[in-house]
């Protein structure tokens, strides 16, 4: 088993895949800065609150920690947000990656897996979407992934550093076992935003009707979060195993729209939605749902809850739970 160093695993997917990872019998510890992750979702024995731009601090922890691998996932994510303020996603998507990877080199780690997006395809002339389609990210949050991936390219090259990059497509879901959900601030995701309208009565915006779609709204493919942490585990044990760079999608290579989740969502909770039709989202593809055939044939993984009904009991489960605590 191993000892991994995972940045951002204070976050959603961060802290999912961490327990993941624990589960599994690796050793764990997470640097993570809490600027936007949440200091209860991790032990504190293993948190290190470091920014990685402190190099000295980070290559001094591997050292001391004796790590062999790296989970990347410490970033902003919000496509919106990057649009507003793309040097903030430069600086810290780019810069913080390269800071890390400079760390790596001097600490002699030569195996990481990162978190990148099917924001890196943009809006793509085909779907199902296969890891050969071009790079064509549509907003600063997307091409800040396209970089990290393409730096990654040449420390594979020139510095022996083997890497995976998973795409995500829509994650989503909590913890089946209720430890961790997702708890974003602000919230712009489409489930826990619809969980939310349920509880407080305010209608939430779909982003437009009038798209070429059955019934005019987006599509999209989504993920249950520790389907894709365990993604994560297979990425890693290929590393470590000795196998070479690479990149993959993760989805179910099903779609739903947002009339379709919204109906779910009510089936679920018992509830109706209180939603109105607004104006399309800028930025917004009309259909984005992963070819993941790469994931399962190459790393041998099997999703298990990524059922539409399973994603949203256990996102559901966590947000009484959340709302309770008054979190
Ligand atoms: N939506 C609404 N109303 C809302 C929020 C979302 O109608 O209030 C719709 C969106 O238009 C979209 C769908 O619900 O069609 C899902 O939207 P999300 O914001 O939950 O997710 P996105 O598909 O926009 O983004 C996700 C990740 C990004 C990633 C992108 C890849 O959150 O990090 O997939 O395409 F970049």
């Amino acid at each position: 088993m191993a000892k991994i160093l995972v940045t951002g695993g204070a976050g959603y997917i961060g802290s999912h895949t961490t327990l993941a990872l624990l589960e599994r019998g690796h050793d764990v510890i997470v640097v993570d800065n809490l600027s936007r992750g949440h200091a209860h979702n991790v032990d504190p024995k293993r948190l290190w609150r470091i920014h990685l731009t402190d190099t000295d601090a980070l290559v001094r922890l591997m050292r001391a920690e004796e790590v062999d691998a790296v989970i990347h996932f410490a970033a902003y994510i919000a496509v919106g947000e990057s649009t507003r303020e793309p040097e903030l996603y430069f600086s810290n998507n780019v810069g913080g990656s390269l800071a890390l990877l400079t760390a790596m080199q001097q600490a002699g780690i030569k195996r990481l897996v990162f978190s990148s997006t099917a924001a890196v395809y943009g809006m793509p002339e085909r779907v199902p979407i296969t890891e050969d389609m071009p790079f064509a990210p549509v907003s600063p949050y997307g091409d800040s992934k396209v970089m990290v991936e393409r730096i990654l390219g040449w420390l594979d090259q020139y510095r022996d550093l083997r890497s995976i990059s998973l795409r995500y497509f829509n994650a989503c879901g909590a913890d089946p076992q209720g430890r961790l959900g997702e708890e974003h601030n602000p919230e712009t995701h489409l489930i826990p935003l619809l969980l939310r309208a349920i509880e407080t009565g305010v209608p939430i915006t779909v982003f437009g009707d009038d798209y070429d779609t059955p019934d005019g709204t987006c599509i999209r493919d989504y993920i249950h979060v520790s389907d894709l942490a365990e993604a994560h585990i297979c990425a890693l044990e290929s590393l470590l195993n000795g196998g070479p760079s690479d990149a993959f999608n993760v989805g179910t290579g099903t779609g739903y729209s947002v009339l379709e989740v919204i109906r779910a969502v009510e089936e679920v909770t018992g509830r109706k939605v209180p939603y109105e039709i607004g104006p399309r989202r800028p930025g917004d593809a009309a259909v984005l749902v992963a070819n993941a055939d790469k994931l399962r044939t190459v790393l041998g993984w099997r999703p298990q809850y990524s059922d539409l009904r399973t994603i949203i009991e256990t996102a559901w489960a966590f947000e009484k739970k959340r709302t309770a605590k008054g979190q």
